[in-house]
């Protein structure tokens, strides 16, 4: 994805934003520390960690603890305009699907994702992440 320097700058602070929030992870069964942040159409940054449960399957990741956080302090009628994940486990993280399908319920789709990938951060345009969401639209 071509971004401009300053679109490049505020994602780079996103991922800190991410990065920061990791160092709060419940994750005594993984050990995988993830953060997210989600930057807002009304300017706002908020952030998640994935906690986790001893019933494994309950456990919830950063984006999705970011999401319902950003609902939760400013309303169902939140746009996201950025997203960034990162971990300090220095591996490469993609968001997981189920947290794809959450955050195209808010997102923009041609919002930047920030993920770790192999090779360093990789950004995506969120339509390119998550092609055809299921949708539910009643003939
Ligand atoms: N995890 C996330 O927080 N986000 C993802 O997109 C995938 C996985 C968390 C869940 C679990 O606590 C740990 O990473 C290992 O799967």
């Amino acid at each position: 994805m071509t971004l401009t320097n300053s679109t490049q700058t505020a994602l780079d602070d996103l991922y800190e934003n991410a990065r920061q929030a990791a160092r709060n992870s419940y994750s005594p069964y993984s050990r995988f520390r993830v953060g997210a942040a989600l930057r807002l159409t009304n300017g706002e940054i908020v952030t998640g960690t994935n906690v986790e449960n001893v019933s494994y399957g309950l456990t919830i990741c950063a984006e999705r603890s970011a999401v319902t956080a950003a609902v939760a302090q400013f309303g169902p009628a939140i746009r996201i305009e950025a997203v960034a994940v990162a971990n300090l486990n220095e591996a490469a993280s993609p968001p997981c699907g189920a947290c794809r399908q959450v955050l195209a319920e808010f997102v923009l789709p041609e919002a930047p994702v920030i993920f770790p990938a192999e090779d360093g951060a990789r950004v995506l345009p969120f339509s390119a992440i998550l092609p055809l969401a299921f949708e539910m639209k009643p003939k």
